[in-house]
């Protein structure tokens, strides 16, 4: 009898070993090493390649099919996707346990339902029961069209759809389902990448499009959606605080339009609801004249988001004062402190500095430096902002302002919403108008907001 080979396989980034080992060398996870049965791989013919011939053509003979696009009716979302579902196209969504994947999935099945018919939705997590109570919660009024399996065996579960001939096929989730052809248990990086080869097989074959639901913890500690980028044609997460109400849904790959975009909606007692204006959203309330709280305008891919930084800057008793943040790079607040003491003058030393970005967006792009530092003056200060001026502006070290992309969009945007006064990079490439308040350095922007 041949001995069953195992290896380790990391659970996080998908690399074996023939050894378990505390630590992954691989991606530097602890405790992620799992055991597996090693797959006999296929035996190579020696000396000779196997009798298939390929079709061959040159670039110019290719003939593009451009395959139409469905509207989900969710327009956000086509736009996000670069302008509908595309038959055959494969789609990893992809967020934090309770984020609202299975609450989009329905919704989007259920809006897409109303052209494309029958739909299927397999669900290795839940009950036909806790589904349909879903159903009823979100008003989903085209059941008849919705095929649902509850199972976790994929091979039973595409087998029995095979008599349906469904249009589109949900996943939910990948780390649930398994296939009996691998000796190996659902969730393991094995399963997965398997489950999500048949799967893309099964798309492609049909011209289905299929949307896989992948569950990822803060910390990518679980097998994670990581492992299936590369196979899929399209990678979206949805990112946001379980705890607060926005969700944003972004674009990390796509082999059908842009990627960075981000859609923006807000889970309500209905399910998710498309936010059409974002920046109603993250600013709309009667804005304060509170110190500490500027509004800065962020960039999401092509779309700009007014949003609120707020800084609170306190005295401190600790040989170490605390730099808190929420929603933003604690690095770069560090910078930022740092380049306020050295080049505006200010002490934070014997100070502690909490920051937030308010909705749970995330302050990642260099454009929000200026705000940043505004927020933190403006608490030092006790000072507020002035509410018509909106900062733009990438803070360097050596304490200049830097132009940042998109200026006239974030302008164009900063007024729509009723400033007149946009603290803006000297060298920046925008004409003088009124309004524009052109600094080169931190210390001058400080002056000029709040002389
Ligand atoms: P869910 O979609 O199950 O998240 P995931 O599949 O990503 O794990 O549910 C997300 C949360 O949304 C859940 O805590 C309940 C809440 N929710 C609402 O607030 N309103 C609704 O209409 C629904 C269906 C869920
Ligand atoms: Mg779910």
């Amino acid at each position: 009898m041949a001995k069953i080979k195992t290896r380790y396989v990391c659970q996080s980034c998908g690399q074996s070993f023939p050894k378990w080992q505390g630590q992954c060398s691989g991606c530097e996870e602890w405790n992620t090493l799992a055991q597996e049965v090693e797959q006999p791989s296929a035996r190579r013919v020696p000396n000779a390649l196997s009798g298939s011939i390929s079709i061959i053509q040159t670039l110019d003979e290719v003939a593009i099919e451009r395959a139409a696009r469905w509207q989900t009716g969710v327009d956000i979302f086509d736009e996000l996707i670069g302008g509908g579902l595309v038959p055959g196209g494969i789609t990893l969504i992809g967020g934090e346990p309770g984020v609202g994947k299975s609450t989009f999935m329905l919704q989007l099945i259920s809006r897409l339902g109303v052209n494309i018919k029958p739909l299927a939705y397999v669900s290795g997590e839940e009950s036909a029961t806790q589904i349909k109570l879903r159903a009823e919660r979100l008003r989903v009024g085209n059941g008849s069209d919705i095929i649902l399996v509850a199972e976790q065996n994929l091979d039973s579960a595409l087998n029995g759809l095979a008599s349906y001939l469904p249009r589109m096929l949900v996943v939910d989730s990948i780390q649930t389902v398994y296939t009996p052809q691998m000796d190996a248990t659902p969730g393991s990086v094995t399963q997965i990448r398997e489950c999500a080869a048949i799967l893309t097989k099964y798309g492609k074959d049909r011209g289905l499009p299929v949307f896989i639901v992948g569950h990822v913890t803060k910390e990518g500690a679980i097998a994670g959606p990581k492992i299936l980028e590369h196979i899929v044609d399209t990678v979206l997460y949805f990112e946001g605080d379980v705890n607060s109400n926005f969700r944003l849904l972004r674009v990390f790959k796509n082999r059908y339009g842009a990627t960075g975009e981000v859609a923006v909606f807000q889970m309500t007692d209905k399910g998710l609801s498309p936010v059409i204006n974002p920046s109603d959203l993250f600013i709309s309330r009667k804005r304060s004249d509170a110190p500490g709280v500027v509004v800065v305008p962020l960039l999401q891919g092509t779309r700009c988001i007014l949003t609120e930084v707020q800084a609170l800057v306190t005295q401190s008793f600790l040989p170490m004062p605390r730099r808190v943040v929420a929603g933003l790079d604690s690095n770069r607040l560090s910078l930022v402190i740092a380049v306020l003491e050295k080049h505006a003058g200010l002490k934070f030393y014997n100070r502690d500095v909490f920051a937030n970005v308010a909705g749970g967006l995330k302050l990642t792009e260099p454009g929000g430096d200026l705000g940043l530092a505004m927020a933190m003056v403006s608490s030092l200060n006790d000072q507020a902002m002035p509410p018509d001026i909106l900062p733009i502006g990438e803070v360097t070290l050596a304490g200049e302002i830097r132009p940042v992309t998109q200026i006239s969009r974030r302008i164009a945007e900063g007024r729509r919403f009723g400033f007149k006064r946009f603290v803006v990079s000297g060298s920046c490439d925008l004409p003088e108008e009124k309004g524009i308040i052109k600094v080169s350095s931190l210390r001058e922007a400080v002056k000029s907001v709040f002389a």
